[in-house]
């Protein structure tokens, strides 16, 4: 399930390529998509060749992992603003089947819920994209979430918040808290991706590839999903075992559409 490539473009090229494939196949599939830096290349690619193509994005349904608590769609660092910025505005999406948690949401939990609920009515998630924290993190299920948590309402440990001030002015303005679909979720749905890129990403892969499943460690859950793909750069590979490298650079590159 693990695979290595050259460089973040080179997972870009290959899993936009995936997404194209999958939406070519069934205009209305329902892909589950992610935020943060690791996917910004993914969907770039992704605008760039379903432009190219004219791919008709009209009947798809999506569903985003999460969404900070107290941050309004219009806030220029909530999620929503990133998904618009990053791949909605770009193409003929229909905005009332792209769907994020609200992070202004009266009752939270009564959201996190209805989420779930949402999901599940659209048939469960076809395709869905990650993004691994450096503690392991997928959506904001933050290291010691049990495995059969459904979407909802997650303090943000420090290292996670500490890690996206990046995307803030400093670790203070980085909301405490966030919306998050659940493990449970993720692992409903029919075909998972991750990519993780960069050196930083380096120590948590290692831990991975080390690790039996454990809720120490989220995405090690990843390991029992039937249709799961791991998709890493050289530089989150550079803490492998040399063995372990060496064999998965040596395998053939897989083909991008
Ligand atoms: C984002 C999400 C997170 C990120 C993860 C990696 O919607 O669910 O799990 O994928 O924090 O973030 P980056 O890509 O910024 O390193």
């Amino acid at each position: 399930m693990l695979q290595i490539f050259p460089d973040a473009f080179s997972i870009a090229d290959y899993v936009s390529g995936t997404l194209i494939e999958k939406i070519a196949s069934k205009p209305d599939a329902v892909l589950g998509l992610a935020t943060g830096g690791t996917m910004e290349p993914v969907y770039a690619r992704f605008v760039e060749k379903a432009r190219r193509l004219d791919l008709d994005v009209s009947r798809l349904t999506s569903f985003n992992l999460d969404e900070y608590v107290g941050l309004s769609a219009d806030h220029p660092k909530s999620y929503a603003a990133y998904m618009r910025q990053h791949l909605f505005q770009h193409l003929a999406f229909d905005s009332s089947r792209l769907h994020l948690p609200d992070g202004l949401a009266p009752d939270l939990q009564q959201h996190s819920r209805e989420y779930s609920a949402r999901v599940q009515q659209c048939g469960g998630i076809e395709l869905q994209l990650l993004g691994v924290g450096g503690n392991g993190h997928i959506g904001f299920n933050e290291p010691g979430t049990p495995f059969e948590s459904p979407c909802h309402v997650v303090e943000l440990s420090e290292r996670t918040r500490r890690d996206n001030s990046r995307f803030f002015e400093d670790n203070a303005t980085v909301p405490a808290s966030a919306v998050t679909m659940g493990m449970y979720e993720i692992m409903m749905a029919r075909e998972v991706v991750l990519v993780a890129t960069g050196e930083s990403k380096a120590e948590i892969v290692a831990r991975w590839y080390e690790s039996d499943v454990t809720e120490a460690i989220p995405f090690t859950i990843l390991k029992r999903h039937a249709r799961a793909k791991i998709l890493i750069d050289e530089a989150a590979a550079s803490l492998l075992p040399e063995r372990v490298r060496q064999s998965l650079l040596a395998a053939p590159a897989p083909v991008a559409a």
